[in-house]
């Protein structure tokens, strides 16, 4: 079969940019990692429960570092552990955060404390509580049927 000099040149061309995209879009994804942009840590997310801090989950007082209350939190299919979370207002507070089954989102509606939750990774947000009241927590990634009931509460008390 003749091929028509400039078709080939075409199909050449056209070969070699769909290469090109794919090698792109293959380093961006594979090279770059997909983990959540909060996350400090790797955590064996099938062991969570054995492992500090998140073996002991909740609401914690802590001295002699910058922030004040440390919430530990584990996420799972479809809840929060602690269910909800107070603290005083004015508070300087570390969130720490993971999930032991699929992805999960953490979003403190009306305040800057958004996370991903994702399988293997912790992830972590410091904050200051500077406005006392009752917040919904969410859950905005979508993980299955109990998605829509997957939410808790932060309480920020005078
Ligand atoms: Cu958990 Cu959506």
């Amino acid at each position: 079969m003749h091929i028509h000099k400039y078709e080939k040149w075409w199909l050449i061309f056209g070969t070699a940019m769909l290469v090109a995209f794919l090698a792109i879009v293959g380093v961006s994804a594979f090279h770059g990692g997909t983990h959540p942009n909060n996350s400090k840590w790797t955590i064996n997310y099938e062991e969570v429960d054995t492992i500090a801090p998140f073996n002991n989950p909740g609401v914690h007082k802590v001295e002699g570092k910058d922030w004040d209350y440390e919430v530990v939190l584990v996420a799972s299919a479809f809840m929060y552990n602690p269910m909800e979370i107070e603290v005083p207002v004015g508070s300087k507070v570390r969130f720490i955060a993971t999930t032991k089954d699929v992805i999960h989102g953490f979003e403190v509606a009306g305040t800057n404390i958004n996370m991903m939750l994702e399988p293997g990774y912790v992830s972590e947000k410091i904050t200051t509580v500077d406005k006392a009241g009752e917040y919904l927590i969410v859950c905005n990634e979508y993980c299955g049927v109990g998605h829509a009931m997957m939410y808790s509460t932060l309480k920020v008390v005078e």
